[in-house]
């Protein structure tokens, strides 16, 4: 069975969507496999956005994922990479589809509620940045 890892960013938590986020994912049918909430040092984000470094909005996103904790997920169920990109929506919340996590609750990049990994390689990559060998 596939596994992603997921995040509701500080905005979504300052909003209160953790419970939001998680009942999403639960009412589609995934499993929850770990849970952590931390908040990101600055060496926290440049490891885990590298591949965004150079870009123009790089220094708003790490201020964003810096700006208070975040809750790194783990979720398994059948092509969850793909299955969890559906259901929180495209990057850019004013172009996510209504039904979807950023269609429904996200106003304008970087703020977008919630992170899920693009690929199964970015999965694990992901989830080691974040968790370590502790899952
Ligand atoms: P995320 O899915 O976490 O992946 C990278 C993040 O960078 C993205 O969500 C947004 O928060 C942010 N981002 C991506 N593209 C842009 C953009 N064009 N302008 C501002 N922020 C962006």
């Amino acid at each position: 069975m596939e596994r992603t890892f997921t995040m509701v960013k500080p905005d979504g938590v300052t909003r209160g969507l953790i419970g939001e986020v998680i009942g999403r994912f639960e009412a589609k049918g995934l499993k929850l496999i770990a849970i952590e909430m931390k908040t990101f040092t600055e060496a926290d984000a440049a490891i885990f956005y590298a591949e965004h470094l150079g870009k123009g909005f790089y220094q708003s996103l790490v201020d964003l994922i810096t700006a208070g904790p975040v809750v790194g997920m783990i979720w398994e169920g059948p092509n969850a990479v793909k299955l969890v990109r559906t259901l929180i929506g495209a990057t850019n919340p004013q172009e996510a589809a209504p039904g979807s996590i950023r269609g429904d609750f996200g106003l304008e990049l970087p703020a977008n509620i919630v992170h899920a990994s693009d690929a199964p390689s970015s999965a694990e990559r992901e989830r080691a940045a974040f968790f370590g060998q502790t899952v």
